[in-house]
């Protein structure tokens, strides 16, 4: 099997595959999650909350995504590896740049992902005309956790609804080769889906988008605040990881994950 690479996750979308992604953070999960078959790995910035123990995202530096891209890309082989953009480390186009670099020279991340729809669209424009590709990513943004008061389901009511679908079709148009709607009605998901040529991934956003992702303890059940009601606990049914994995990527290609149960109207 070859390196995942962009234009394959675009030939996937094409052909109506789904994209199988899930979070990692370190080198031993790596090696079971390349096992399994998964088509991304994610570095999400929700290490500062299942590995750091903190109450948010907000508390994770560049040093420490720089780290646990490292580490997973150091037994990653076939995967597409994209590493989270933390809080305060994309405040201006030449800081993204500076943290981007870091991501990719330093870590080995193959892409970055970024929170965020309009205020960004500079920083992606000056990201992407340098040679950095971009995710995007909108709905729940859990570095905006103070503003938002709450971690709940985005994109409800028909101003929502048009301002994600035009962030969506602007992060596409400067430059972004990927976006992640977290916690997202299925409907409003799927049209953004339809509307847009790059793979869009969802995590609580039904079963419609081209892929999905999950965190990687939330899927195994390790949480320390509950399972949100969009993830299916794959260890329990399995009574193992290595096959908690297969199961999560035969699920997602098969479409039989997300259900009804996991999708938010
Ligand atoms: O940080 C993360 O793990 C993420 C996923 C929840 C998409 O951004």
């Amino acid at each position: 099997m070859g390196k995942i690479t962009i234009s394959a996750l675009d030939r996937m979308k094409s052909a109506g595959e789904k994209i199988a992604v899930i979070t990692s953070y370190d080198a031993s999960f790596t090696r079971q999650i390349e096992q399994a078959g998964i088509d991304v790995i994610l570095v999400g910035d929700s290490l500062g909350m299942v590995i750091q123990g903190h109450e948010s995202t907000l508390p994770v530096t560049v040093g420490d995504m720089v780290y646990h891209t490292a580490n997973v890309m150091r037994v990653s082989e076939h995967a597409m590896v994209i590493a989270d953009m933390p809080f305060m480390s994309h405040g201006t186009p030449e800081q993204a740049l500076d943290t981007a670099g870091r991501l990719m020279k330093e870590g080995g991340a193959h892409m970055v992902k970024i929170e965020g729809g309009a205020p960004q669209l500079e920083t992606v424009r000056h990201l992407t005309a340098r040679a950095v590709p971009v995710c995007g990513h909108l709905g729940l943004m859990p570095q905006s956790i103070h503003q938002l008061g709450a971690y709940r389901v985005q994109g409800r009511g028909e101003h929502e609804r048009e301002r994600m679908l035009k962030d969506a079709v602007g992060l596409q148009q400067a430059g972004a080769q990927m976006l992640v709607l977290e916690c997202v009605p299925a409907m409003l998901a799927a049209e953004i889906t339809k509307a847009l040529d790059i793979p869009v991934i969802g995590i609580g956003a039904g079963a419609d988008t081209d892929g999905q992702v999950l965190v990687l303890y939330d899927m195994l059940g390790v949480t320390m605040q509950g399972t949100p009601s969009f993830v299916r606990d794959f260890l329990v049914e399995t009574g193992n990881v290595q096959d908690a994995l297969i199961a999560y990527v035969k699920a997602v290609k098969e479409r039989t994950f997300p259900a009804a149960e996991h999708t938010f109207t």
